[in-house]
């Protein structure tokens, strides 16, 4: 599929002054905090790199990968744990930070597995929340933006791995 298929939903200097505005916001909320930001490949790979920036904080980095959307539209229900992070979790305050909520399936695994390595808390940054699909209750303490439907590329976000790259978000006529 080619990309001409697509309608614009957030423009990159929307997007900029939302992260910025999250940075901000983050940055006041963990003052003298040893915080952990965790990137959850390969979807938040571009928002995270802008929120780190955006955060005025002596933190460190990580990433963590699971896969449970496969190819396909729809998530598969199940996650399986593709790569974890380097660093020591234990009692550290932890960031993790997505491209999308969707179902909450996969972040409300995430949210479990930071809790039982022992972080001193775990707390949920994304993009965007997809509200109405969600099936697993979750909090989401930044959320970036609200989007009510469709399937969405761009800025990190993929349909079967392509279009992370294109700079701002579109909605995707599947
Ligand atoms: P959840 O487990 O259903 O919340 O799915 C979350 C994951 O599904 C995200 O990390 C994305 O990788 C993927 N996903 C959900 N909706 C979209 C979308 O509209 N575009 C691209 N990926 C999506
Ligand atoms: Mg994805």
């Amino acid at each position: 599929m080619d990309s001409s298929n697509k309608e614009l939903v957030l423009n990159q200097q929307t997007i900029h002054n939302r992260v910025q505005e999250l940075g901000q916001e983050i940055a006041k909320d963990y003052q003298d905090k040893e915080l952990v930001v965790i990137g959850v490949l390969k979807g938040a790979f571009v928002f995270m790199a802008d929120l780190v920036r955006a955060i005025d904080l002596p933190l460190s980095t990580d990433f963590i990968q699971v896969s449970s959307y496969g190819d396909s539209t729809t998530s598969s229900g199940k996650i399986t744990l593709v790569s974890s992070p380097k660093q020591l979790i234990k009692d550290c305050h932890v960031l993790l930070v997505e491209d999308i909520i969707d179902t909450g399936l996969t972040m409300q695994w995430l949210a479990r597995h930071f809790s039982e390595l022992g972080a001193a808390s775990v707390r949920i940054c994304s993009l965007i929340d997809k509200a109405e699909r969600r099936e697993h209750t979750i909090t989401i303490d930044y959320a970036g933006f609200a989007i009510s439907q469709g399937f969405l590329i761009g800025y990190g976000l993929d349909y079967e791995e392509k279009y992370r790259n294109l700079p701002a978000i579109y909605h995707l006529n599947i």
